[in-house]
Parts: structure tokens; sequence; C-alpha cells
């Protein structure tokens, strides 16, 4: 601004003076060089729009540095939350593996599972459920000093229908509860517990006819109980049941058997042509089925349907008292009406026998046809061993 005004002042002179023309020229050119100058000083300092945003950069590097501080802090924060979330991450895997643990030692320990379910039951359930402990402690064979008696797995997850299904006055008839039980079994309570008590009798039990005529032969009506089926009688069953007619001699090929001898815990196979494979009493011979199981094992078979269950050997003293008597009910259970209980060769001692295990066979409710208690001499007669072979008949009614 300052030169500007210099020019002027030189300018007023020239216009006073009678101007000659080259210094006019030389003025002009001073005038417009000057002009020019001064155009492009105004026109430097005129550039407005580029000039604001020079002066406003300043805020914007301060918004730039605040943005920048703001993300730097939420990126710390981010940082502390990544750390936050693996710790939370490695707590839960330590609590994973815990838990997991846990459950597998759960798993891997059954026993300690099954005793306490065991010691919280009452009753029958309980009895039947055990553990018993070996009467003569620790049995090397076995490999253990108690039993547990054979429980279907799922047995365990139905304990209110297994309370039910255990409810009935010991000794007395069981209850009509076929079907009840055939439910519990399909749910996998399979094998289900023994039963201290009989199953209802038959109104009106018939013979079978001897083999093997009974093959073929349906059975008398009034020999069936008949509460778990729709069916009353045969001729309600057969319609719908008879299949093609086929040769005997096919059936009896496939294996199909009319009667079972019971080997519990067979010690040797008994061929077909044995002249010693044991008769029925009233004569007839008995098929055989063999059927490996425990002594602890409810066994397989439907109420009131075998002629014959044989005993050597195997039910004796070295099993827990309430453990045989559920055995002994059990073998009750499948005998039919009529049937033999034939136990050989149990074994005891003297004080035992009169104490013990008399009365425990008559609790059973079997008829004695045959008893005899002889000493077991091999060891020496102060052992005082002894051993009971008996027939016991299931009533008829
Ligand atoms: C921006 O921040 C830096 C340091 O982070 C500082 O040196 C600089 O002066 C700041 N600029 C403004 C415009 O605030
Ligand atoms: C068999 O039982 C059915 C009902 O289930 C009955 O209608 C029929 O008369 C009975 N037959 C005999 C022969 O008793
Ligand atoms: C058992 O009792 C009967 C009488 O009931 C007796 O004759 C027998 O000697 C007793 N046996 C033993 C081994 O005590």
């Amino acid at each position: 601004m300052g030169i500007i005004k210099d020019e002027h002042r030189r300018l007023k002179p020239s216009h006073a003076q009678s101007p000659m023309t080259s210094k006019l020229k030389i003025l002009l050119l001073v005038v417009s060089t000057n002009l020019l100058s001064v155009f492009l000083f105004a026109g430097s300092s005129g550039w407005v729009a580029p000039a604001v945003h020079f002066v406003d950069s300043g805020t914007l590097l301060r918004e730039l540095n605040a943005t920048q501080r703001q993300l730097s802090n939420t990126l710390w924060q981010v940082s502390q939350l990544s750390k936050l979330l693996a710790t939370a991450n490695s707590l839960l895997e330590t609590t994973l593996t815990d838990i997991g643990k846990a459950h597998r030692e759960e798993e891997e320990s059954p026993d300690e599972d099954l005793e306490k379910w065991a010691r919280r039951l009452t009753g029958e359930l309980k009895l039947v459920v055990g553990p018993h402990k070996f009467p003569l402690g620790y049995n090397p064979n076995i490999g253990s000093d108690e039993l547990y008696p054979v429980l279907g797995t799922s047995c365990r997850r139905y304990e209110e229908e297994l309370v039910k299904y255990m409810s009935y006055e010991v000794g007395g008839e069981c209850p009509s509860d076929e079907w009840f039980a055939q439910r519990l079994m399909l749910k996998g309570c399979e094998p289900l517990p023994r039963r201290r008590c009989h199953p209802k009798s038959p109104v009106g039990y018939v013979e079978p006819a001897p083999l093997p005529e009974s093959l073929w032969a349906i059975p008398a009506d009034t020999s069936i109980t008949w509460d778990a089926y729709t069916c009353k009688n045969y001729s309600c069953l057969l319609p719908a049941s008879v299949p093609p007619e086929f040769p005997e001699s096919d059936a009896i090929e496939h294996g199909r058997v009319g009667g079972v001898q019971l080997m519990s815990e067979a010690e040797e196979m008994i061929e077909p042509e044995d002249t010693a494979r044991p008769q029925h009493p009233n004569g007839r011979r008995c098929a055989t089925l063999m059927c490996t199981i425990s002594v602890a094992h409810r066994l397989p078979f439907y109420d009131n349907t075998l002629d014959l269950v044989h005993s050597t050997h195997v039910l004796s003293n070295w099993i827990p008292d309430a453990m045989l008597e559920f055995a002994l009910f059990d073998i009750y259970r499948v005998l039919r009406p009529g049937g033999v209980f034939w136990l050989d060769h149990f074994f005891c001692l003297g004080h035992q026998l009169n104490a013990t295990y008399a009365p425990m066979f008559d609790r059973i409710g079997f008829r004695k046809l045959r008893w005899n208690a002889g000493r077991k001499l091999d060891r020496g007669i102060e052992k005082n061993e002894w051993y009971i072979s008996t027939l016991l008949e299931k009533p008829m009614t």
C-alpha cells in the first residue's frame, strides 16, 4: 500500500506539467508497471478461497488431532476388551475342562454313583438293587466281597415306576401288572428286578400233553393268565397268528422247542443223545435250551412256563441270603403249576441247614417231594459240611 501512495505522488507533477510524449510513455510504462505490480500485489492478497482453507486447516488439524486421540483411545479400549475376552475365554475353557473331567470321573466310577443310589432306596427295591456282602467274605473267583443283582441300566431312570413295581406283599401274590412290567422292559429296564411274590396262577391249569404232541397242541384257555391281554382265549388269538402249514420236521430243524431245561451256570453241555438227559417226573422228555446267565440275573422266561429247573452245585451258601431268596422266588415264578425244582448238591454248614435254608425253602411256597440232607465227608466230619438234594414242586394252584 505504501508503494501505491508513492506512485500517486510521482504522477501528480507529470499531470501538472505540459508532458512530452516520450516522457509520457515512460511515465505510462512506469504507471502500468506499477499498476501491474499493484495489480499483482492486490491479486496475491485477493485469493480469498485458498486463504480461508489455510486459516481453517489449523482447526482441522486440531480436530484431526482430537480424532486421532479418540481413535487411539478407542484402540486402547479395544485392546483392553480383547484382553478381558481372552481371560474370560481361558476361564471358560478351564471351567469346561473341569466339568468334562468331573463328568468323565462320574462315568469312570459308576459304582460310586450306584452305591449312592442304592443307599437312598428303601424296602424291597433296596434289597433287589443291592449290594449284598458275600457270607463267606471276599470271593477270589469273583474278585469282590459283595454282589450286585443284575438290573437293566435304564431301570434307574424310572425310579418311580420301579418303586411301584417293587410294591407287593412279600410271599403273597404278585400284582397283576404284566403290561406295566413289559412297558418298563421296553424302555430298557431289562432285566427287571426279581420279586419275592408268586405270579398269579391260571384259573384252571391243565397239564400239557407229553412231547412231541405238546409242541402242536393248543394249551387249555384256563392254563393261561389272560389279564394283560385283550384276548381272553386262544380262539381269539389264533386266526391272526397261525403261520402257513409246514412239515413238523422243518420246525424241529429250526430249533423250535416245547420245553426247557435250565442249567443255571451250566457246567457241561448235555448231548442230545445223552441218556442221562433229565426227564420230567411225569416221563416227558425235556428239550434243552442253553442260556448263560449269572445267579444274580432274573431268569429270562415267562411266568408259569417251565416244567423243570435243575440246579446242581451252583446255588449254595456262598450266595447272600437275600439274593438266594430272590433267586428261589424267581425259579418259582418261571415254573409252571406242577413244575419241579430239582435242587441238587446244595452245600451248607450243619448249623445253617435248619436255621437258615430249610425255613427259606419253606417260605418260597414249594411242596417238598423229596428232601435229602447228607454230610459231606471228604474234608473231615469235624467240618460239619452238608449237602441238600431236594425235589420241590410248585403247587397246581
Ligand atoms: C497435534 O498433536 C501433535 C502431537 O500428537 C502435536 O505435536 C501437534 O502440535 C498437534 N497439532 C495441533 C494443531 O494441535
Ligand atoms: C373267546 O374270547 C372272545 C372275546 O375275546 C369271545 O368273543 C369268544 O366267545 C371266546 N371264545 C371262546 C371259545 O371262549
Ligand atoms: C434239622 O432238624 C431236624 C428236625 O427237624 C433234625 O432231625 C436234624 O438233625 C437237623 N439237622 C441238623 C443238621 O441240625
